[in-house]
């Protein structure tokens, strides 16, 4: 959500509002039963019902905070996140414009956000073929801002961070960072050597500097799955924000 407001030209301080905001959106889930948001049959409508409230608990609770975001734009963007163009979205039914820009940003990361992340109902789909889905969706139906989709793709680039990219010499590497001049080389972190063996100290790579070398191209990409770890591991300051 950050790395979007600094695309979309923000300001410092939305960017850090919409760094709240993505923090914080989902905030309400902890009210909503585990065996619901674990539940890996289909939701039947008293499960959406509870779900749905989540973004009214999310309200509830950023109250009972001491120190809680009080950027208006912000609180806005986290209670629309859930709306869609169309007027299909909750909790409002909104429509169109009458969604804020924030509320229609946080919904496309949202969306990315739930696609890439393994769930106990599905298994974590490879960022680039998520960005594909978010593009050809926004053509299809009027869900989410085509226009905002299409900068987020470009803001994300075609090996997002985190993507598990392969190399022509066979080493697989997870993907830090963009430069959004040469998205064909990002900057890697190597994990695995060419037999497929997890390298002890993964090394970082900057493939625009080795772009000459030969073997040191991405061919494809793979997913946690196959390649039998989880990138998030090797991402700059991971054990902030996730437990495994
Ligand atoms: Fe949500």
């Amino acid at each position: 959500m950050m790395a979007f407001a600094l695309w979309q030209g923000m300001l410092y301080a939305q960017i850090q509002e919409a760094g709240m905001g993505g923090l914080l959106h989902d905030l309400g889930k902890i009210r909503v039963p585990i065996d619901i948001l674990k539940k890996r049959e289909q939701l039947n409508d008293n499960d959406w019902a509870l779900l749905r409230m989540h973004v009214a608990f999310t309200q509830q609770v950023l109250q009972t905070l001491p120190s809680a975001p009080s950027s208006q734009t912000m609180l806005r963007a986290m209670r629309e996140h859930h709306e869609r163009l169309d007027g299909s979205g909750y909790p409002d039914g909104l429509r169109g414009e009458s969604i804020g820009q924030e509320g229609r940003m946080l919904a496309i990361c949202d969306v990315f956000d739930a696609m890439t992340s393994e769930r106990a109902y599905h298994n974590a789909v490879e960022p680039r073929k998520v960005l594909n889905v978010l593009m050809e969706a926004c053509h299809q139906d009027n869900h989410l801002d085509r226009e905002l989709v299409e900068k987020f793709v470009r803001c994300i680039g075609i090996y997002p961070t985190g993507t598990l990219v392969r190399l022509e010499n066979g080493y697989l590497g997870v993907v830090l960072r963009n430069d959004p001049k040469d998205l064909l080389h990002p900057a890697i972190r190597i994990v695995k050597d060419g037999q497929g063996r997890k390298l002890s100290t993964p090394k970082r790579l900057d493939l625009c500097e080795s772009s000459d070398m030969k073997g040191w191209r991405i061919v494809g990409s793979e997913t946690p799955l196959r390649a039998e770890l989880d990138p998030r591991h090797y991402l700059p300051g991971a054990t902030h924000y996730f437990t495994t």
